[in-house]
């Protein structure tokens, strides 16, 4: 097991069984993660859905410090669609303001840990108050390259592509002959990051809700019925033991490493 695990997994554990079942040398370059099902967690309890958010945040923190501890260098954050939007105002007034409350206080986390964080989304469109802590936290964070979190806000797929369309299109030097899907893919939100390997959804839902629709193509989805505030490390060791069970072709007739 690596080191960096040691300390982190009880002995004797289910998360100590499956780290034990990993091949570090074939990890997941870039995980994705739709986080749902924060509501109905609440619902469940009797509380208020906003209850439902403030507990996934915790989920958030251990998935980022297990992520670091098994080396993987790129995870994205499903955290508010384009589509959230049509929410009850006071459930996405009160989204943002946990959003900026998390990145006063657990900024520390990505500083101690060389953890970069980008924003991938319209990111004209969000609130003056979260854009000022966000942009404290990515102008800190900017040059750290252990992990990357690219943190979906005001995203959708469908939009990331008209995007890159447009700014493709704005080029003067636009040549349409020369276009080709890597020249496409360094217009989306995530040019400077692999494609995921691996797409973890929560709360059972058989569905990709409009993210990384375009670097999704050969992603491999695996889906749990755990509700996001119950996600904890064993669920990503448990993920990345099923990832690497996978045999990934790629459109070819053998396995493709
Ligand atoms: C995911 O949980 C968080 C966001 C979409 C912001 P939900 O709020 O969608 O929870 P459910 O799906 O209603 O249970
Ligand atoms: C997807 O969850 C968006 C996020 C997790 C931020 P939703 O709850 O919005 O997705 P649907 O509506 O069930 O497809
Ligand atoms: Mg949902």
């Amino acid at each position: 097991m690596l080191e960096d695990l040691k300390g982190f997994i009880q002995p004797g554990s289910r998360e100590e069984e499956l780290a034990l079942k990993i091949d570090f040398g074939r990890m997941p370059q870039h995980v994705a993660v739709i986080m749902d099902g924060n509501g109905r967690w609440a619902k469940q309890r009797g509380l208020p859905r906003m209850e439902g958010h403030r507990a996934g945040s915790k989920s958030v923190r251990e998935l980022v410090e297990t992520a670091l501890r098994l080396g993987i260098p790129y995870l994205s954050l499903y955290a508010f669609s384009k589509e959230n939007w049509k929410r009850p105002r006071r459930e996405v007034t009160t989204l943002w303001r946990l959003l900026e409350d998390y990145l006063r206080k657990e900024d520390k986390q990505l500083l101690e840990n060389n953890i970069r964080l980008k924003v991938i989304g319209q990111y004209q469109d969000l609130p003056g108050k979260v854009k000022k802590e966000l942009d404290r936290v990515m102008e800190q964070t900017k040059d750290f390259e252990r992990l990357t979190i690219l943190l979906a806000l005001n995203y959708g797929g469908r939009a990331e592509i008209v995007d890159a369309v447009k700014r493709l299109v704005s080029d003067k030097d636009f040549d349409v002959s020369a276009l080709d899907e890597q020249e496409f893919a360094r217009h989306l939100y995530t040019a400077q990051a692999p494609d995921p390997d691996l797409l973890i959804r929560t709360s059972g839902e058989l569905r990709i809700s409009n993210f990384l629709l375009w670097q999704v193509a050969y992603t491999e989805i695996w889906v749990t019925n755990k509700y996001w505030p119950d996600f904890r490390k064993g669920d990503l060791l448990e993920a990345v033991v099923e990832y690497q069970k996978r045999e990934r072709r790629f459109g070819d007739i053998l396995p493709r490493r």
